[in-house]
């Protein structure tokens, strides 16, 4: 059984969970978000990741679900386990962490502290405007479909590392150090319909926005952002599942009716950030690539 038909099976009996937070309203005119992840050693990050590295992620990950939902960061909590109090650690992994916290103004204010393997688990909670969020179920018929910035880094730092090679800084920095895409998100309230964080990879991710909304995509494998190390690795390889199935990039990908087209370009000048159009939304579901010859397997735990 996979991640998400477990997750179906056993524990998708309450209020509609299947967003990369879950949305509680608090008043009439706001809605808290919430989401929770967790980070284990030698499962999301190498056993040589420093303590800062580790830190950030942790953050970094969830502060990318709330940026998914387009909603602003206020508070997280931080369960710890550790497998020995290691005081230079900790001092880099609390420098690190607060760092962070104080560049996207959100504040720690619980937690919990156990021993054991390596894990670190936050959940953190941010506000949108009822009615605001992005959610996965919003995508529509002829709506272009865009993510930012380019695909595949990460997880080309990633096997470089398995492979005992050592990554360039630009793909490390995807890998350990990924940009939460909070001002993005921000702007694409009431620009785009839907929207997620790319965490499992372009095509399961993407998958999620056409089953809650029920419609099907088509992409243009030439089309997706490359960096130019990825580009070179495909060039020689023709390996396209890196960017199309690769984890860990934490990018956004939403989509966008064709009367707000012109918003994404202007947000794209305004917080410098590349935005490129990869496809479109179509009526007949399911997930088309233009031009891919091979299958490609996201990452699953199980
Ligand atoms: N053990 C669980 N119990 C209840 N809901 C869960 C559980 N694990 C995952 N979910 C929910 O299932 C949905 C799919 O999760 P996923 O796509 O992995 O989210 P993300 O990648 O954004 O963390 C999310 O809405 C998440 O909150
Ligand atoms: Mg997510």
């Amino acid at each position: 059984m996979d991640e998400f038909s477990l997750i179906n099976k056993y524990f998708d009996w309450d209020q509609g969970i299947g967003d990369d937070c879950a949305l509680m309203s608090i008043d009439n005119g706001r809605q808290l978000a919430t989401t929770v992840d967790t980070l284990i050693e030698g499962v999301h990050f190498p056993t040589e990741t420093s303590a800062q590295d580790i830190a950030y992620k942790a953050l970094a990950v969830n502060l990318s679900d709330l940026a998914a939902m387009g909603a602003t960061p206020l508070y997280f909590t931080l369960a710890l386990t550790l497998p020995s109090v290691d005081k230079k650690w900790l001092e880099g992994f609390s420098e690190s962490l607060k760092a962070l916290a104080k560049q996207y103004n959100i504040s720690l204010v619980g937690g919990d502290t156990s021993k054991g393997s390596l894990s670190i688990t936050i959940n953190a909670t941010g506000i949108v405007k009822k009615t605001q969020a992005l959610l996965r179920s919003g995508a529509q018929v002829g709506d272009s479909v865009f993510v930012s910035n380019t695909l595949g880094d990460a997880t080309l730092a990633w096997q470089q590392i398995q492979n005992q090679q050592t990554p360039s800084i630009a793909l490390l920095k995807q890998f350990n150090r990924p940009e939460p895409r909070i001002k993005l998100a921000q702007r694409l309230l009431g620009v785009a319909n839907s929207c997620i964080d790319i965490s499992d990879g372009l095509k399961q991710d993407l998958s999620h926005i056409l089953s809650r909304s029920k419609v099907g995509v088509s992409i243009d494998l030439e089309a997706l952002p490359l960096s130019s190390e990825v580009a070179q690795y495909i060039a020689n390889t023709q390996d396209w599942c890196v960017a199309l199935a690769g984890g860990d990039d934490y990018e956004l990908c939403f989509t966008v009716p064709n009367t707000h087209i012109d918003s994404v370009k202007s947000i794209a000048k305004d917080l410098d950030i590349k935005l490129t159009k990869i496809g479109v939304i179509v009526e007949k579901q399911g997930l088309e690539i233009k031009g891919l010859n091979k299958t490609c397997k996201s990452y699953q735990h199980f």
